[in-house]
C-alpha cells in the first residue's frame, strides 16, 4: 500500500508514523510518568522549536503537578545532519534549583544537544533530571545518554511533521514523514 505523501522544501517525504499511533504512543508514556511522578511536582521543560506539539499533548496526558518551561537549542550544520555545536538560549528561569526537570526533545540524533542541555541545566542545580524524547536514531548517536521515556527508535531517516522541521518547514503536519528514498 501506498502511504500518503507530501512536499517539504521541495523535497518528497511519504507518511512514516502516523497520528493515531503517535498519540497511543504519547498516552503510555504519560502514564509512565504519572506513575514515577506520583506524588511529586516536575517541570517539563519544552525543548523549543520542534517539541512543542509533542510537549503540549504529552502535558495533556499527565494528572501529577507539573510546570512548564521553554528552553531553545540550536544545533548549526547543514539542513539534514546536526554539527556538534550547539547554542542553548531563552531560558529565563534560573529558579530550578531543587525542582525535578523533564527535559521534553522531539527527537536526538548526535545526542549532542541533549548533552548540551544536561550540561546547561547541571549548573542550575535542579534536584533531577530525566529526559524524554518521542523519537531517537540510535544510528549516529555520539553521546552516552540515558533516555528515561522513548517513544521510538527509528533508523537514520530525517523526519518532518508533528512538529519536526525540514529547513523551518513542516512542523504543522500531524503525523511523521520520513524523507522518500533515504
Ligand atoms: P542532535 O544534537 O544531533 O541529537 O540533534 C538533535 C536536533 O536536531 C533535534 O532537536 C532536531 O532539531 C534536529 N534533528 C535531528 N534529526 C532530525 C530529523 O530527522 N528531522 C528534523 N529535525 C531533526
Ligand atoms: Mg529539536
Amino acid at each position: 500500500m501506498k502511504g500518503k505523501a507530501i512536499e517539504v522544501g521541495g523535497k518528497a517525504f511519504e507518511l512514516y508514523i502516523s497520528k493515531e499511533v503517535i498519540a497511543r504512543r504519547v498516552g503510555e508514556m504519560g502514564r509512565k510518568i504519572n506513575h514515577d511522578f506520583e506524588g511529586r511536582t516536575i517541570v517539563l521543560l519544552c525543548v523549543l522549536n520542534g517539541s512543542f506539539i509533542f510537549a503540549a499533548d504529552l502535558i495533556r496526558s499527565l494528572d501529577i503537578d507539573c510546570e512548564f518551561m521553554t528552553i531553545s537549542a540550536k544545533s548549526y550544520g547543514g539542513l539534514m545532519e546536526s554539527s556538534g555545536e550547539v547554542k542553548v538560549s531563552g531560558f529565563n528561569e534560573s529558579n530550578i534549583s531543587g525542582k525535578d526537570i523533564l527535559i521534553v526533545e522531539d527527537i536526538i540524533d548526535t545526542g549532542n544537544t541533549m548533552d548540551a542541555l544536561i550540561n546547561y541545566l547541571e549548573k542550575f542545580t535542579p534536584d533531577s533530571i530525566n529526559v524524554c524524547s518521542l523519537l531517537l536514531k540510535p544510528g549516529l548517536l555520539e553521546k552516552d545518554i540515558d533516555i528515561d521515556y522513548l517513544g521510538f527508535k527509528i533508523p537514520s531517516k530525517f523526519v518532518v511533521g508533528f512538529g519536526l522541521d525540514y529547513a523551518e518547514k513542516g512542523r504543522q503536519y500531524p503525523d511523521i514523514y520520513a524523507l522518500t528514498g533515504n
